[in-house]
């Protein structure tokens, strides 16, 4: 991917990524969820029209990818009218989901209006591990029969699957049902800590050994599905808190993505209504002046905002000083430097979860799931 300079006064780009967010509902209860913690005293859906009011001015702002996801998109209704409407503007479209409300008849009609790429989520390579952690006794079933239906259609599969210290252990039975079920592409993704997953963090987060053995479980079954000449593609993200430098987050904030969330909230990124920073919403501004002009979105664009140590670091046209959400977490100032970096005075934080992970004996009784519930209970009264 293209970096671009860090320089405050450089003119802003396109946002060539929009994520539609349609829904924070969902059948499934997925602890590592990323929605925020308080999803469940969010305001009322964008209508279809304003979905695709929102969908026509990504596009004429340059948008060319947009994704679909939620919450679980397939419980909005109108999932197929919103397709059809960003195949009509020209958009290359992804839906996200975990599989649940889709059947064969779905399928059929997304591609009919012009659906591109589907990627389903796993929680586990068998029946019991998956349903406990989706929350849903007839997930892994579902997902079984919607993985083969997509492939079925002519789409390439595409298998998602969030490993934490629950499942990290299955990877080699993981890899086999991908396999199994033919997939094209397969993510194993390791757990990043936002949202419910941060709640969760200590139940979730795998050990540095864990990690490392799943990797290179991963690494060798690569090179086996080389030799065979077999067209399975393994991509393992590993996660920030093993590493020493951080992520160019979104590529730097307000620099190419845009999240719209189902109340209309615009965001640089999935994760930011979590900063406090008031964010505009698109019912009651345009999206050229949310992406352009709105203070939440030139909030950390530049380096201006940047304290020390990323001021003056050689890396800050690299990294833009990391991950704003991650360092509001972990510091509670968005403004420093992700802990993640082993130059910021908070990367002792980083150490002290890896220490934590190392010694954790919690188990799936010990997560809080995500759901409306739970969501209201951490912020009555
Ligand atoms: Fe929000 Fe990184 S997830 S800036």
């Amino acid at each position: 991917m293209a970096m671009t300079p860090l320089d405050a006064s450089a003119p802003v780009g396109p946002p060539l990524w929009l994520l539609a967010e349609l829904t924070y509902r969902c059948p499934l209860q997925c602890p590592y969820c990323s929605n925020p913690l308080d999803f469940a005293r969010s305001g009322d859906e964008l209508s279809t029209a304003q979905w695709l009011d929102v969908l026509r001015q990504g596009r004429e702002l340059g948008a060319a990818q947009l994704g679909f996801s939620g919450g679980e998109p397939l419980v909005r209704q109108d999932l197929a009218e919103l397709i059809g409407g960003a195949r009509a503007l020209g958009y290359y479209t992804n839906l996200i989901t975990s599989g649940l409300g889709l059947s064969d008849a779905k399928v059929a009609a997304f591609a009919a209006a012009g659906l591109d790429h589907i990627q389903i989520s796993f929680q586990a390579s068998d029946p019991e591990l998956n349903d406990a952690l989706a929350g849903s006794r007839k997930a892994f079933r579902q997902k079984l029969a919607m993985a083969r239906a997509v492939k079925a259609a002519g789409y390439p599969m595409v298998l998602n699957f969030v490993i934490h210290r629950h499942n990290i252990h299955q990877m080699p039975q993981i890899l086999q049902l991908c396999e199994q079920l033919d997939a094209d592409y397969v993510e194993l993704a390791t757990c990043q800590y936002y949202g419910w997953a941060f709640r969760n963090r200590e139940g979730l987060m795998p050990s540095q050994a864990q990690l490392r053995a799943a990797e290179s479980q991963v690494n060798d079954y690569r090179a086996r599905l080389h030799a065979r000449g077999a067209p399975m593609k393994l991509i393992f993200v590993t996660p920030d808190y093993y590493e020493s430098r951080p992520k160019a987050c979104m590529n730097g904030w307000g620099s190419l993505f845009l999240t719209v969330a189902p109340d209309g909230t615009a965001l640089p990124c999935h994760s930011a209504r979590l900063l406090p920073i008031d964010f505009p919403n698109v019912r009651t501004m345009s999206l050229a002046e949310i992406w352009y002009h709105s203070p939440g979105f030139n909030h950390y664009r530049g380096d201006a905002w940047m304290p020390e140590p990323c001021r003056s670091c050689e890396d800050k046209a690299r990294d833009f000083g990391g991950c704003r959400c991650q360092a509001y977490l972990l510091t509670g100032d968005a403004d420093n430097a992700d802990p993640v970096c082993d130059k910021s005075p908070y990367h002792d934080r980083i150490l002290a979860a890896r220490t934590a992970a190392d010694h954790a004996r919690t188990g799936l009784d010990d997560l809080l799931y995500r759901n409306a519930r739970n969501s209201r209970l951490l912020y009555r009264g």
